[in-house]
């Protein structure tokens, strides 16, 4: 009953999509788990290059059956915009299941998410604007709409009415902004029903049936660990948990079934929006690693900040996970350098930190402490196995095993599903 979780190590973007897509071949179910479209997946099959948001990367295997799974936010508009952007491409979403327990992202939220970041003017998160905040507000509040209730035309009318009776009082009153019509939201979400009924489901129970019957079934997060509402560096987080723990509250399954905890890691760093980050790079080497490495928001193309790997971070993530195997992505970006940092301690204040700090002032004044290793100059993109890579790019490889605390078990050396390097079996 293999029930594996793929977690991102980092700020998001370490090369989920890629990862999950790998082992397409291997999965019978892929699961999100929670998030949103605030998820940007990225997966280059061939040619051609797909950019998932709602959709389990699994939807791109022709056995696999992609899950959305009861701890994510679904805006409805988009997801069916998502499944039809596929088809065009002659890729079916027929076999997608849709937890009848997610919770559905409506206009209000999305228009509270815009407003309230501007109102906190510099202090703002950088969100998404998608309206993920506001939607986990409600489902925390009990105030949620859930994909249960596009089944009852009555009870979604009346539960649109009470949140509208309340969310239109803080949109005028307080934000100056227009209210929303109910009937209006009513008659879209309706028609977003009709659409997504086929694919509502009890998705704990197939998922735990289908554990018993030993498929596998893989756990797909998105954000990352650094992103978690709990983990992560509150309050520059999403509101979810993308972290291992989420995954069994966001899917039903639960922790005694899960066998392995894969952790995706990049071989520098990156993040997307406001909030503390050590080994950051404002310079032109944050530039060159942002050009190199193609470093562009996938969801809202902006610019990723960029800097050093740091393995006080990555150690964190092996923690709060239980990480059993790291896949490192990215490693081809870093070719053509003399010598590469890597970040191995923080000072704050004058004393040296070999962990995350408790508090947030601390992270926030957190100056690495860099080790240097040898760069190697060769084009690695076409390396096939380990022994393929120059010495000093092994060299690195091994460094950052021994810093994070668990085994690196696969590499990728390109976008492409046949970059990658297998050092051990992921399923
Ligand atoms: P995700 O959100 O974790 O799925 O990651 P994104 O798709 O947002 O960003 C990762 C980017 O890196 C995408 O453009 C991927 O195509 C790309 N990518 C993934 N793995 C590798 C790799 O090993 N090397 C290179 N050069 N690019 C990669
Ligand atoms: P994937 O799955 C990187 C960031 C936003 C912002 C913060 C809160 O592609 O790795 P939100 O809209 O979630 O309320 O924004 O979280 N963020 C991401 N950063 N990758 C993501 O997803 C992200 N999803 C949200 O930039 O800082
Ligand atoms: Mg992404």
């Amino acid at each position: 009953m293999p029930a594996v979780v793929l977690v991102g190590a980092q700020w998001g973007d370490e090369g989920k999509g890629k990862a999950t897509d790998l082992l397409g071949g291997e999965v019978d179910y892929v699961v999100r788990y929670q998030g949103g479209n605030n998820a940007g997946h990225t997966v280059v099959i061939g040619d051609q290059k797909y950019a998932l948001h709602l959709l389990p990367t699994g939807v791109l295997s022709p056995d696999v059956v992609p899950v959305i799974g009861n701890g994510v936010v679904i805006d409805p508009g988009v997801l069916l915009s998502e499944i039809d952007g596929l088809q065009e491409r002659g890729i079916s979403s027929d076999r997608l299941l849709i937890s009848a327990s997610a919770h559905l992202i409506m206009p209000h939220h999305k228009a509270l998410d815009k407003v309230t970041e501007r109102y906190l003017g510099k202090a703002r998160i950088g969100t998404t604007g998608r309206g993920i905040g506001p939607a986990y507000g409600d489902k925390i509040a009990r105030m949620g709409i859930r994909v249960q209730d596009l089944l009852d035309p009555g009870i979604l009318g009346k539960k649109i009415e009470i949140a509208l009776h309340e969310k239109n009082q803080v949109l005028t009153k307080v934000y100056n902004r227009r209210g929303i019509d109910p009937a209006k939201v009513l008659d879209e979400y309706l028609g977003y029903a009709e659409r997504l009924k086929p694919h509502i489901a009890d998705t704990s129970l197939i998922l735990n049936r289908a554990l018993d019957q030993d498929k596998v079934v893989l756990l797909e997060g998105g954000q990352g660990n650094l992103l978690d509402i709990d983990h992560g560096t509150y309050p520059f987080v999403t509101s979810s948990s993308p972290t291992s723990g989420g995954a069994c509250v966001g899917s039903g399954i639960p922790p005694t079934r899960l066998t392995r905890v894969i952790g995706i890691l990049k071989a520098y760093t990156t993040r997307v929006g406001s909030g503390p980050f050590p080994t950051e790079l404002t310079d032109e080497m944050g530039e060159w690693l942002r050009t190199t490495g193609g470093e562009y928001g996938v969801t809202t193309g902006r610019d990723r900040r960029c800097g050093w790997f740091d393995a006080i971070i990555a150690r964190y993530a092996t923690r709060i996970n239980g990480v059993t195997d790291f896949f490192l992505t990215k490693l081809d970006v870093l070719s053509g350098l003399e010598r590469i940092p890597v970040c191995v301690a923080y000072e704050v204040d004058g004393a040296r930190y070999d962990e995350i700090p408790m508090t947030q002032t601390d992270f926030h004044h957190a100056k690495p402490i860099y080790e240097e290793l040898p760069g190697w100059q060769e084009d690695i993109t076409e390396a096939k196995t380990f022994d393929d890579l120059p010495k000093n790019a092994q060299n690195y490889v091994r460094t950052l095993e021994e810093l994070s605390g668990a085994p690196i078990s696969a590499i990728g050396v390109g976008p492409g599903r046949t970059q990658t390097l297998s050092l051990r079996p992921l399923i």
